[in-house]
């Protein structure tokens, strides 16, 4: 008999779920989302990420796609005129109603919006050539999400921020608080190892310039949209910072994005 290595004795799940419930960065809510939704709208069809999104995907033989946590339909809207029918799935109705008016502005009809979170039933969520999960996987329990995802498509592609925040951990380490990491791609790498999927990784790096070139002001107020409210001795400690380093060090406002992508229908590793 062949034994288990050490490696596949390893339950990435488990691992994921512990990272995941003692993070500092929460999943946000719906509502969080709702607001986000024109001021996204507005910058991200233009963006690097989603030229070198699609720049890296396999469209061959691809007619049906589904682009889950849409937002206002970064991936989806873009591709759609290349497909048969597009389905965008997101439990934010403000994002969808983004998502529904960008494709009518390109004057697209196979662009159907689908309400619904990653909890809810999928049973009407139709099974596709080619699935899309971008930058929305902040999800409880990995395993249970990434199967959810594999009994809707032949192909997957997931996108997980490399690493760390979206705040720099020179920044997080002006604060009171400890901070706990979110899970990492290579978490989801390893749990779809231990699914008996080998996933190929390449990596996006995409324009990042929520911090770039900010007022004390802003700079403040960014962190606590992220964070919540500062005390007096984070704001005093961020206002010398800001002075003294931000405004003097060259800001390359950039950020790497992890590209998860697999084939469901091939033959399992076990
Ligand atoms: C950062 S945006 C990404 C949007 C788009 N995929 C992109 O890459 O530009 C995250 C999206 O995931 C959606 N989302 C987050 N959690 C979700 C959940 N539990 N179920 C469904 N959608 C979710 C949010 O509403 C939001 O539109």
């Amino acid at each position: 008999m062949l034994k288990a290595s050490n490696l596949q004795q390893i339950d990435f799940n488990e691992l994921y779920k512990e990272q995941q419930k003692k993070s500092s960065f929460a999943p946000k809510l719906a509502q969080h989302w709702d607001k986000k939704a024109p001021s996204m709208s507005k910058r991200v069809f233009e963006s690097v990420y989603v030229k070198d999104f699609i720049s890296k995907l396999n469209l061959d033989g691809v007619k049906t796609l589904l682009d889950v946590g849409c937002g206002p339909g970064t991936l989806g809207v873009s591709l759609a005129d290349k497909l048969e029918k597009v389905y965008c799935l997101d439990f934010s109705s403000e994002m969808l109603k983004f998502a529904k008016k960008n494709a009518q502005d390109r004057g697209l009809s196979n662009v159907v919006t689908m309400e619904k979170s990653f909890y809810d039933d999928w049973s009407d969520v139709p099974k596709c050539d080619m699935l899309i999960a971008s930058r929305c996987m902040m999800v409880k329990d990995a395993k249970e999400t990434l199967k959810l995802l594999n009994s809707k498509a032949k192909r997957v592609y997931i996108s997980y921020k490399t690493d760390g925040s979206f705040i720099d951990e020179e920044i997080l380490n002006l604060l009171d608080e400890d901070f706990e990491q979110k899970p990492s791609y290579m978490h989801f790498v390893n749990i779809l190892y231990n699914m008996g999927i080998c996933a190929d990784v390449s990596f996006i790096r995409s324009e990042n310039d929520r911090f770039v070139n900010l007022s004390l002001e802003q700079f403040i107020r960014k962190i606590e949209d992220d964070i919540g409210e500062l005390s007096k001795g984070e704001r005093d400690r961020l206002r010398n910072y800001h002075e003294n380093v931000y405004t003097k060090k060259e800001q390359d406002g950039f950020i790497s994005w992890a590209l998860i992508s697999y084939d469901t229908t091939l033959g399992k590793l076990k």
